[in-house]
C-alpha cells in the first residue's frame, strides 16, 4: 500500500479543506495517507488579530519524516504570487535528505488557493513544483480529466498544474464542489501512481 502524505500551510482553513478532499481521494484510491501541517510563523495575538483559523486539524508536520513516505503533496495559499514564506522555509530544511537524494523518485504535487482568479495560482503551483522537481520528484498534475476546470459558466480554479480554489477579497469564499472534486481527482491520481510505483 503506497503512503501519502498530503502537507499543507494554511491560515485561513481553504488549503486545509482542499488538503482534507486531497487525503480523501487518495484513500479512495487504497493509498495509507496523513495529513500534516506547517505551523503558523506569527504570534498568537497577531494571527488573532489577522483573524486566521486557530486550532486547524492536522499534527504538526517534521522535515525528517518527509522520507517514510511514496508520494508528498504540496499546498499553501498564494503569497504575492509564490509559495508562502511558511512552506518555502520548511522545505528549505530538507537540504540534508536532498543532498543524500533521499526524496528522489516520490511521486509529487501541487496545490494552492489565491484570493483573486488571477492572483497567481499558476505562478504559485510552479513555485512549489520547482521545489519538488529538485528534490528529484515526479510531479503529477491536475489533468483535464477533470472536466470541471473546462468550463466558464462558474467562478471555478484548477489548473493543469495543480487543484487550487479562489478565496475572494475578503476570504469568504469557500472551496466550491468543483474545486474539492478537483483536489480529491488529483489525490487519486497521486496515489495510483505512487501504488504503480512502489506498490
Ligand atoms: C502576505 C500575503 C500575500 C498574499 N498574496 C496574494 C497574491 O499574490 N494573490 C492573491 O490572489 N492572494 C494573495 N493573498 C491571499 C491568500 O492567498 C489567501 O488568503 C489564501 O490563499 C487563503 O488560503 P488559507 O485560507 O488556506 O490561508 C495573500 C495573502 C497574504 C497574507
Amino acid at each position: 500500500m503506497a503512503k501519502v502524505l498530503v502537507l499543507y500551510y494554511s491560515s485561513y482553513g481553504h488549503i486545509e479543506t482542499m488538503a482534507n478532499a486531497m487525503a480523501e481521494g487518495a484513500r479512495a484510491a487504497g493509498a495509507q495517507v496523513d495529513v500534516k501541517r506547517i505551523p503558523a510563523t506569527v504570534p498568537e495575538e497577531i494571527a488573532k488579530g489577522a483573524h486566521f483559523k486557530l486550532g486547524l486539524g492536522a499534527p504538526v508536520a517534521t522535515v525528517a519524516e518527509l522520507e517514510q513516505y511514496d508520494a508528498i503533496i504540496v499546498g499553501t495559499g498564494t503569497r504575492f504570487g509564490r509559495i508562502s514564506s511558511q512552506m518555502a522555509a520548511f522545505l528549505d530544511q530538507a537540504g540534508g535528505l536532498w543532498a543524500r537524494g533521499a526524496l528522489n523518485g516520490k511521486v509529487g504535487g501541487a496545490f494552492t488557493s489565491s484570493a483573486t482568479q488571477h492572483g497567481g495560482q499558476e505562478t504559485t503551483l510552479f513555485s512549489i513544483i520547482t521545489n519538488l522537481l529538485h528534490f528529484g520528484m515526479t510531479i503529477v498534475g491536475l489533468p483535464y480529466s477533470h472536466q470541471g476546470q473546462m468550463g466558464v459558466s462558474e467562478v471555478v480554479g484548477g489548473a493543469p498544474y495543480g487543484s487550487t480554489t479562489i478565496t475572494g477579497g475578503d476570504g469568504s469564499r469557500q472551496p466550491s464542489e468543483t474545486e474539492l472534486a478537483g483536489a480529491r481527482h488529483q489525490g487519486e491520481l497521486i496515489a495510483k501512481t505512487a501504488t504503480k510505483l512502489f506498490g
